[in-house]
């Protein structure tokens, strides 16, 4: 089975002004949630309605799991995807569990199986059955409303989703319930979502993958991490925030990004360093003196070298003291600029002894747990 869920190949559309989509690929992978993201008029929705043929491209193919959506019926196509809108738009004549059940109705389920569906749909999207089942629209919340849409998408067991903007018009704290909702309710069902959003605080927060667009092209694809990490120009730079920068940066300092604490003694013998940094998988290792304070850098080619000499030496005296290294309360941010160069900074006190070292992986590990799941959820 492939594991490309969604996939856009040469796809242009012009409504008659000029090309909205150029040219224009994408990827989705299968299970995973993607957020399109990008300015008003770039395209988003119509990238989204492509997927379920409410509108036909000019050019180009959309493969569904492999196979042209333009060689399908797009009746049935559109049952097996589902679609939440910003206005969800729950027919007011039908009760919750009629409107839940619309498609899986039309697709001639059996009653029994309609009732115990509704059931396990109102449960995981965190509403008592009992209570809603026979309720109408209109006596449901807002926020209550637009999660009957999600479950009314979930109804017929699609494997793809296409949300378009399904939070935007709720107040900030029923949004954020959504959000959490939805990111449980993919760990749960696993399903592919792609959610269309120009909110970059949602992106973020929901996304596995995030594609950020401007004027019909994919600006930067990426996850979170990627986009917040290595933005490809100023353009991302500007849309996620410089502010956002500025807001996470100072909360953390150069300690909360620590990958390890393994060094070595300036007396060492180059061999005894070189057997424990391959023990320890590193390339690279702080040297102290006894007192633990730090006195520099040995690396595995330079102990390795040093073996072919006399071995007479000691790890002081072939190590590094020219390389950077940096206070545990200085801000994290400091970090940005010499991993750019170094592979490992040791972090010391104020008091000159080693904490331990920074790596650009664990920097990224800090840095990617502002936007870590358990923290939405929390
Ligand atoms: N039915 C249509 N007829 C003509 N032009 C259209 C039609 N639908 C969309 N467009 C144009 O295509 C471009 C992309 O529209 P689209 O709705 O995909 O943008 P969007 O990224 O979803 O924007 P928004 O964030 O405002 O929802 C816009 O310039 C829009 O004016
Ligand atoms: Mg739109």
């Amino acid at each position: 089975m492939s594991e490309t869920a969604v996939e856009f190949k040469q796809v242009s559309k012009d409504y008659g002004a000029g090309f909205v989509l150029n040219n224009f690929n994408l990827t989705v992978p299968k299970e995973q949630i993607v957020t399109i993201i990008g300015p008003s008029g770039c395209g988003k929705t119509t990238i989204l309605k492509m997927i379920n043929r409410l509108i036909e491209p000019e050019a180009g193919q959309i493969l569904l799991e492999g196979s042209d959506i333009g060689e399908l019926d797009p009746v049935l196509l559109r049952r097996n995807i589902g679609y939440v809108i910003q206005q969800i738009g729950l027919f007011p004549h039908m009760t919750i569990e009629e409107n839940i059940t619309v498609v899986p109705r039309l697709k001639g389920e059996p009653k029994r199986q309609l009732k115990e569906r509704t059931e396990e749909l109102l449960s995981l999207i965190g509403l008592e059955p009992e209570a809603y089942r026979k309720r109408y629209p209109h006596e449901l919340s807002g926020g209550q409303q637009q999660r009957i849409g999600v479950a009314r998408a979930l109804a017929a067991n699609p494997s793809i989703v296409l949300m378009d903007e399904p939070f935007s018009a709720l107040d900030p704290i029923s949004r954020i319930q959504l959000q959490k909702e939805l990111i449980k309710l993919n760990e749960h069902v696993k399903k592919t979502i792609v959610f269309v959003t120009h909110d970059i605080d949602e992106a973020l927060k929901i996304a596995d993958q995030i594609v950020l667009l401007k004027d019909g092209k994919v600006v930067q694809a990426g996850t979170p991490e990627e986009l917040l990490n290595h933005p490809a120009n100023d353009f991302v730079k500007e849309f996620i925030g410089q502010e956002r920068f500025k807001t996470l940066v100072p909360q953390h300092t150069v300690s909360s990004a620590l990958a390890h604490h393994f060094s070595v003694y300036g007396y060492s013998k180059p061999a005894d360093a070189l057997q424990y940094a391959k023990t320890h998988e590193l390339d690279t290792l702080p040297v102290t003196c006894e007192q633990n304070k730090y006195l520099g850098i040995i690396g595995r080619d330079q102990l390795q070298g040093e073996q072919l000499g006399d071995g007479e030496r000691t790890v002081s005296e072939i190590m590094r003291t020219d390389a950077p290294f940096v206070r545990g309360d200085a801000p994290i941010a400091q970090l940005f600029e010499l991993l750019k160069k170094n592979h490992i900074v040791p972090v010391v006190d104020a008091s000159h002894k080693l904490i331990g070292a920074v790596t650009q992986g664990s920097l990224l590990e800090a840095i990617s747990k502002q936007f870590n799941r358990e923290e939405v959820l929390a």
